[in-house]
């Protein structure tokens, strides 16, 4: 190493919790939804983050991208993301904005992000250019190309085509492919496919695991099915009643599993 101080930290993980701590204050007392949660993930890793239903998978996620609204508020950790810590960011819309464009989310149901009454290549193309100067026509090949990375196979159709015209499927892959568009650092799906048949699940979690790898984009994948996310993510990390009670490699917690893994 020379002597030369370096003017930022080098950031090696994308993102880093430590200790997180989210509670709601709500009438009848107050709610430890997330007690202890530390989290780290690398650039282009799948984290699933798994546990049965209000265990706090979800709260975990608002938490992260600054979402959690009044009576809730993290009280508690650090969010490291890309070196700079998220917590205590005066103003939700501050806090929003230091973690855009670069962290997006993909929620459960597509509705809620996808506009109803706009063609499938206008919303994309509005994605596209949202961040860098494309022509409408260059917007719109790069949209195709990004519902093809998603496994649609009449990409010029879809295209042209309302949200309330496909599938449930087909809607879920076009919001993956809208989020894919803005380019993030971090994405965290929210039981984006738990609607889904299982096969498509999978097929779904497959695609998004090879695009992740080849643009260096971390991906939190929330599931109460650890079946979806066996094959297919590098970490898990298993929550019960606001705590990760199991975390590791997919081979280590599956093979060498140090807490019964609650069922779904
Ligand atoms: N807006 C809210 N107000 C009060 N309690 C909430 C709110 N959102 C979530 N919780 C509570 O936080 C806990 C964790 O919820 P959640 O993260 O949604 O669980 P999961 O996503 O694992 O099913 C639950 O006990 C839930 O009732
Ligand atoms: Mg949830």
């Amino acid at each position: 190493m020379s002597g030369t101080p370096t003017p930022f930290p080098a950031v090696e993980n994308t993102l880093e919790v430590r200790h997180l701590q989210t509670r709601f204050f709500t009438r009848e007392g107050v709610l430890p939804a997330v007690e202890d949660v530390s989290l780290t993930l690398a650039r282009g890793r799948v984290l699933s983050l798994v546990g049965e239903s209000g265990s706090g998978k979800s709260v975990t996620g608002f938490s992260i991208m600054g979402l959690v609204d009044a009576p809730g508020r993290v009280v508690g950790g650090e969010i490291l993301f890309r070196g700079k810590n998220l917590v205590g960011l005066r103003g939700g819309g501050d806090a929003v904005s230091a973690r855009q464009p670069r962290c997006h989310s993909v929620p459960e149901d597509p509705m809620s992000t996808l506009n109803p009454v706009q063609r499938v290549d206008a919303q994309m193309i509005e994605a596209v250019r949202a961040h860098r100067r494309a022509s409408r026509r260059a917007a719109r090949e790069q949209a195709a190309e990004a519902l093809a990375a998603m496994g649609i196979a009449n990409p010029e159709e879809r295209l042209r085509a309302y949200p309330h015209q496909l599938s449930g499927g087909m809607r879920q892959r076009i919001a993956i492919a809208i989020a894919m568009l803005h380019k993030p650092d971090l994405i965290i799906a929210d039981e984006p496919t738990t609607a889904l048949d299982v096969t498509i699940q999978v097929q779904i979690l497959s695609e998004l695991q090879t695009l992740v790898r080849t643009q260096g984009t971390s991906l939190i994948w929330i599931t109460h099915d650890l079946s979806v996310v066996a094959g297919l993510a590098d970490d898990i990390a298993v929550m019960y009643a606001g705590r990760i009670v199991e975390q590791g490699t997919v081979d280590a917690v599956l093979d060498h599993p140090q807490h019964p893994i609650p069922p779904a």
